[in-house]
């Protein structure tokens, strides 16, 4: 576990001038809602949905939701559970999604369809990379922070393997 290397993508600065802009743009779209909730997958968004949020300058809640993740590997399997569910009602919300990566869209597939069943008023995605080559089906986020190549990526909340999720920076691991 320990024979890799983590070399910067994206530095720190980038990461959080980008945020920000982002937190603009959907301060911008949610000014006129009356319930919006912002809900992080977590482990993954932590850092993520903690920059995001502080920017946002509209009334607004936070919940978290865990599902299944890849474990040690570095695929996804497709199946996908529920491990922490939210703990708010999103019944009428207008709800953010928000996600590390877009990398198949298996994960966040199958989580808008729970949140579907729920009722919410409307559902919206933000994701901080996407990986747009690797994806397997239609899902597409509605913010996205940067585009990355296929490349596994670690840093700002990212783990591999639940290391590396402190660093400040997007990096990239390197065998
Ligand atoms: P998907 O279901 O294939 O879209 O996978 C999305 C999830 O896989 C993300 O929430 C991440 O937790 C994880 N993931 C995808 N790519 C990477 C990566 O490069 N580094 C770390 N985790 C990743
Ligand atoms: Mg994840």
């Amino acid at each position: 576990m320990n024979d890799y290397k983590v070399e910067i993508l994206i530095p720190e600065k980038k990461v959080l001038k980008r945020v920000n802009d982002l937190s603009k743009e959907i301060t911008k779209y949610y000014k006129d809602s009356k319930k919006l909730v912002v809900v992080g997958l977590l482990r993954g968004s932590f850092m993520f949905i903690a920059d995001l949020v502080r920017q946002l300058s509209v009334p607004v809640e936070v919940d978290f939701i865990t599902v299944s993740s890849y474990g040690s590997e570095m695929t996804s399997s497709g199946n996908v559970k529920i491990i922490k569910d939210l703990d708010g009602d999103i019944n009428g919300y207008d709800v953010l999604l928000v996600e590390d990566i877009v990398d198949t869209g298996q994960t966040l597939e199958a989580v808008m369809d729970i949140l579907e069943t729920r009722l919410p008023n409307s559902i919206k995605i933000c994701a901080l990379l996407n990986k747009e080559v690797r994806r397997i089906n239609k899902i597409q986020a509605d913010w996205v922070g940067f585009e990355i190549p296929d490349e596994f990526v670690v840093g700002y909340g990212i783990d591999f393997d639940q290391r590396n999720r402190n660093l400040p920076y997007i990096g990239k691991v390197v065998k």
